[in-house]
């Protein structure tokens, strides 16, 4: 890697200073956790898919309006973004019933809800990125009332966007979660959706068979995490002469 500022190093990506003052040059790892990594592991080629999938899915939805951080990809394992102020209240949102929504509630895993569920968590490692309320946020000051609007407004046009697109190449989208930072330009300031949607923050099952295409293979064990997450990209159109094992021989190399 040639030599720059590291700025925050998190579970599947670091952050380095961009090139321009309020850019930032984000690099996908390979990485793996699970349950507040408590589960750790390498997935080879992941940051390079995931890489190239939040490219894809953040393009789109500027295309659509949603203002987001992504600027351009530059390598197989970095993309340029906008720096914001991460807010520190994660919005996941669900179509199916899944994962945690399951153990706290007791419904069963696949049952499909009324209506898309918007649920916000504290964006905190050290607490397990717990369930909160709207009033959490208010009061302790993670957002603002017209932020978390912003956000949950956004985030379900993403659902809308993102349901269609997957659903077209034969996917769920059974749920996911996104993150959004406060941009600053000038005296200004407003709430973009900042992070990476790739398959380790939605729940991607296959239309016909339910095959899980997403992160819950390696939280669960089921193995082919790889595979999958190719998968995805393939029916994206994204990657399609690539091989795991080529996208693994950037591992070092790259950057
Ligand atoms: P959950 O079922 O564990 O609450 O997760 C719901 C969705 O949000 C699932 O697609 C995984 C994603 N997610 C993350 O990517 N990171 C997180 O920290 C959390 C809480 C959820
Ligand atoms: N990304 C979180 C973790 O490591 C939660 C998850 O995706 O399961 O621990």
């Amino acid at each position: 890697m040639t030599r720059r500022t590291k700025i925050y190093e998190g579970k599947a990506k670091i952050l380095f200073e961009g090139p321009d003052p309020g850019t930032i040059i984000t690099y996908f790892k390979d990485d793996a956790t699970a349950f507040n990594a408590e589960k750790k592991g390498t997935l080879n080629g992941k940051g390079v898919i995931n890489n190239h999938i939040s490219e894809y899915v953040m393009t789109a939805l500027s295309n659509i309006g949603v203002e987001n951080h992504f600027i351009e990809r530059t390598s197989m394992r970095e993309q340029l973004v906008k720096a914001v102020e991460i807010i520190p209240v994660e919005v996941i949102v669900r179509n199916i019933a899944a994962g945690s929504i399951c153990k706290r509630l007791g419904i069963a895993e696949g049952t499909p809800l009324r209506e898309p569920l918007v649920e916000y968590c504290y964006k905190s490692d050290e607490f397990g990125d717990p369930v909160i309320s709207e009033e959490h946020a208010l009061n302790f000051g993670w957002a603002t009332g017209e932020e978390l609007d912003e956000m949950m407004h956004n985030a379900l046009r993403v659902n809308d966007f993102m349901s269609g697109l997957f659903h077209a190449i034969g996917i769920k989208l059974v749920d996911f979660k996104l993150e959004f930072g406060r941009l600053y330009e000038g005296e200004e300031c407003r709430v973009i959706l900042a992070d990476e949607i790739s398959p380790d923050g939605c729940r991607l099952w296959d239309l016909k068979t339910g095959e899980k295409l997403d992160k819950d293979r390696f939280r669960r064990d089921l193995g082919g995490e790889m595979e999958a997450y190719q998968e995805v990209a393939r029916r994206l159109g994204i990657l399609p002469e690539a091989d795991v094992t080529k996208i693994a021989e950037h591992r070092k190399k790259d950057s």
